[in-house]
């Protein structure tokens, strides 16, 4: 049985042992380890059951950290850290030899973040190490949002989960990296990617292939209900082509059908907050899964900002 609770101290001296905890961030849990106990880190790749070629972002609370763990940092990586660090951007850089290549997966990149996290930056700053952690969800599964999520995941393989409330974004990291000093993008975030053109110019969005070696794991099914999940630009259509079965339905804003069909529907954000929408996403879908239902239906965004990251979990989500 995992202890969930807010002690810092407590997270510090599991995490002095070698031990993996779950830990809040500002976007999903973490299942964390010190980058400095190889034990820990083997531990995060068995407990998550995920494959050793998918590395792992650093966690880090101090520019100090920064420089302890990536080097030949590019300008426009400076301009990003200047901007929105502390917060939901992951930077891949190149790797100091601190860092274990089993963080790495064998890479010379490191993937690093500050995050936006009253509690995650205390653990780092008194462990005075940065700490390496995946989303704490067994592999290809809904990312964890609360401390519930993490023990309903893994109450019985982890000794401590560090209670830091719902996460405030809602949904993973955005990520960029670089090839030949130019920014490319990764994964779809927290952060929207217009922000961050506006500091440091146009971004080469990263063409996902389940083999590429720059950007392992960027699976294309991930973030998946068990329930078979389906993703439509118009709601009436797939509840009327789905009528005889038990639907479960993920909307952005109140819906005007009504249908027998639907046993529950999830408005991600009344008012159309895509804000809004990217913090109640993965609790909605967490909730969905544990109903009896056949199908769940889920709204696409409009396609911008926030949008964009949203209909991108919801597209893996329905991979078939
Ligand atoms: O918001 C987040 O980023 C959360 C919280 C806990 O910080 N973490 C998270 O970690 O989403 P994870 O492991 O679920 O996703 C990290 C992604 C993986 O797809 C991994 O392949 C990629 O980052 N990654 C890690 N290191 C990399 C590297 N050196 N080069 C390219 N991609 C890398
Ligand atoms: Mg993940």
């Amino acid at each position: 049985m995992a202890i969930i609770s807010a002690d810092v101290d407590v997270a510090v001296s599991f995490l002095e042992k070698g031990e993996v905890i779950g830990f809040p961030t500002e976007t999903v849990y973490g299942l964390a380890g010190n980058i400095y106990k190889v034990d820990a880190i083997k531990q995060i790749y068995s407990v998550k059951e995920r494959p050793l070629k998918n590395p792992l972002i650093v966690h880090i609370a101090s520019i100090n950290q920064l420089h302890e763990v990536a080097k030949n940092i590019p300008e426009k990586a400076l301009a990003m850290v200047d901007t929105f660090w502390p917060g939901p951007l992951t930077i891949v850089l190149e790797k100091k030899d601190t860092v274990n290549d089993i963080i790495t997966a064998g890479k010379n990149s490191v993937a690093v973040r500050m995050p936006n996290h009253p509690l995650a930056l205390a653990v780092i700053n008194k462990l005075n190490a940065p700490i390496a952690a995946p989303s704490a969800n067994p592999f290809g599964t809904i990312s964890p949002t609360s401390a519930t999520h993490v023990s309903k995941y893994f109450n019985d393989k982890i000794p401590f989960i560090l209670d830091g409330g719902n996460c405030i974004s809602g949904i993973e990291s955005t990520i960029i990296g670089f090839k030949e000093g130019n920014p490319i993008l990764y994964r779809y975030g927290s952060l929207p990617v217009e922000d961050i053109e506006a500091v440091i110019g146009k971004l080469e969005v990263f063409t996902s292939n389940e083999n590429s070696p720059e950007a392992p794991g960027m699976l294309h099914k991930h973030y998946s209900p068990k329930t078979k999940t389906i993703l439509t630009s118009s709601l009436a259509e797939a509840i009327s082509a789905n009528a005889n079965k038990r639907l479960g339905i993920v909307s952005f804003t109140n819906i005007q059908v009504t249908n027998t069909a639907i046993v529950h529907n999830e408005v991600l954000s009344p008012s159309g907050s895509l804000r809004e929408a990217a913090y109640t996403l993965y609790a909605a879908l967490h909730i969905l899964d544990t109903l009896d239902i056949d199908i769940i239906i889920a709204e696409r965004m409009p396609n911008e900002g926030l949008g964009l990251s949203i209909n991108d979990r919801l597209e893996r989500a329905a991979h078939a």
